[in-house]
């Protein structure tokens, strides 16, 4: 393929350059095109758009590869554990035994947050959404770790990473109590990531939390297949909101709130509220008619990047068979619904035409609810998982040379320049 591509306007040529990256198209580099031919392009949505240029993930929608760092999200899955793959993602290799025991410890010892920040909690209704509480309070980590808020001084950068890893679970299950009228239960460090987490949600003062390795490893993949995801809507906006120089505690607070829309992460808790409405097989159908008749969309359903099955929907999948085995619930009416409207939705023209397969978020709702959670706290642990990705995707953007503030432009189709009319003569 030419190195270069040539674009012509108004009988003037412009010459632009063609990068390649490690795998995936080509990209056409078009930064010069507005000084040098006088247009700009235009694709909302970025149908078509490379917004950065990124080591962290590739994913190739046709063939449904997604690889961190160069390896598959199945093995990462199967082998790995989620302090691990954060690691990975904000480091780029895999840690050392030595690496990963530091690492660890950091982690560890930040999973406490300032006394005054659980106040913080009481001001919000009891009602209050989990993901409305995610969002204001992680914005105020920035109000209580000044001393990690300089985006110019690496190790800065890398101890708000540290914190944000370390104290989401900790925010996330404040959230979670908070709403149940719990009190809230702190963390412990003999505890792995997931342990803790899980603990501090279903721990109470009266009763312990039961540890049960076979739900904890699942809580661990499920923060695996969750940890990053290119540049998708809420990564975009963590990247943009910090092309500015914000904080990252606040450029985090910006990625979870657009995370919470249904289109992306907020699908997890719709795909199970639509499962629960449909209710049971026979209504499938119907179901199935209204999607075609363009009344509402299939949760859970289609990617704008994966056009074949969301390999992370594959491993979710089985997670979900292995949680509702073990809590004795395989047979869970609402995982019947889910499979057999899978079945139905990969057969039917409609959506094989539109290459619409399940995503990661059309078997996560059932295993959560199945490991505990009310659907509300759904994208909550969407969040908690995905703030590495966040991270690092941060990081690498602040640390890359060529780095701009974000600032797109746009067709102007609004009234053309006119004069003020007092309002006694309008
Ligand atoms: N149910 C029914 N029709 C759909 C669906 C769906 N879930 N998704 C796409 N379509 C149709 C859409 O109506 C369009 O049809 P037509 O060409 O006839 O107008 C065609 O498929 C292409 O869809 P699109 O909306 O242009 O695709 P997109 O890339 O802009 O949107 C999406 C991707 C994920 C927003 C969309 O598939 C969707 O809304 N899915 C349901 C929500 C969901 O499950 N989101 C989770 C995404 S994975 C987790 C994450 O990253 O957050």
């Amino acid at each position: 393929m030419a190195n270069t591509a040539k674009f012509e306007i108004d009988g003037k040529t412009v010459e632009l350059p063609v990068l390649r990256g490690t795998d995936g198209p080509a990209v056409v580099d078009i930064r010069k095109l507005y000084a040098e031919a006088d247009v700009f392009t235009y694709d909302p949505g970025f149908m078509s758009t490379a917004s950065c240029e990124s080591k962290i993930t590739f994913i190739d929608g046709d063939a449904g590869i997604l690889l961190h760092r160069g390896y598959p999200i199945m093995e990462l899955a199967e082998k790995s554990s989620f302090l691990e793959v954060c690691y990975l993602l904000l480091h780029g290799e895999l840690p050392t035994a030595p690496e990963f025991e530091v690492f660890e410890h950091n982690i560890t010892y930040h999973t406490m947050i300032h006394e005054q920040f659980d106040r913080f909690f009481m001001g919000f209704r009891r009602d209050a959404h989990p993901m409305a509480i995610m969002t204001g309070a992680v914005g105020a980590l920035s109000a209580f770790y000044h001393d990690s808020t300089n985006v110019n001084d690496p190790a800065q950068r890398m101890i708000s990473a540290h914190r944000m890893i370390a104290k989401m679970p900790t925010i996330a299950a404040r959230a979670f109590k908070y709403s149940r009228g719990q009190p809230f239960v702190f963390p412990r460090n003999e505890l792995s990531y997931a342990e803790n987490f899980l603990r501090m949600c279903f721990s109470v003062p009266a009763e312990d939390w039961v540890p049960n390795p076979v739900l904890t490893k699942a809580m661990d993949r499920i923060f695996i297949l969750h940890a990053d995801h290119e540049q998708n809507a809420s990564t975009s906006t963590v990247r943009l909101a910090g092309s500015s120089g914000a904080n990252p505690f606040a450029c985090i607070a910006a990625g979870i709130a657009s995370l919470w829309g249904p289109k992306h992460g907020g699908a997890n808790e719709e795909c199970l509220n639509m499962l629960t409405d449909i209710g049971t097989v026979d209504k499938i159908p119907e179901f199935v008619q209204g999607v075609k008749d363009r009344r509402y969309l299939l949760m859970g359903f289609g990617h704008r990047v994966y056009k074949n099955y969301d390999p992370r929907a594959t491993v979710m999948q089985q997670t979900c068979h292995e949680v509702l085995k073990e809590v004795g619930a395989e047979n869970d009416p609402i995982l019947q619904v889910a499979m057999e409207l899978e079945k139905v939705a990969l057969s039917d023209p409609y959506f094989v035409e539109r290459k619409l397969y399940p995503n990661v978020d059309f078997y996560s709702g059932i295993t959560l609810r199945a490991l505990g959670f009310p659907p509300e706290m759904f994208t909550v642990l969407f969040a908690l998982a995905r703030t590495v990705g966040w991270i690092a995707q941060w990081k690498e953007m602040i640390e890359d040379p060529s780095q701009k503030i974000g600032r797109p432009r746009q067709i102007y189709t609004g009234a053309p320049a006119r004069s003020f009319v007092p309002v006694d003569k309008r």
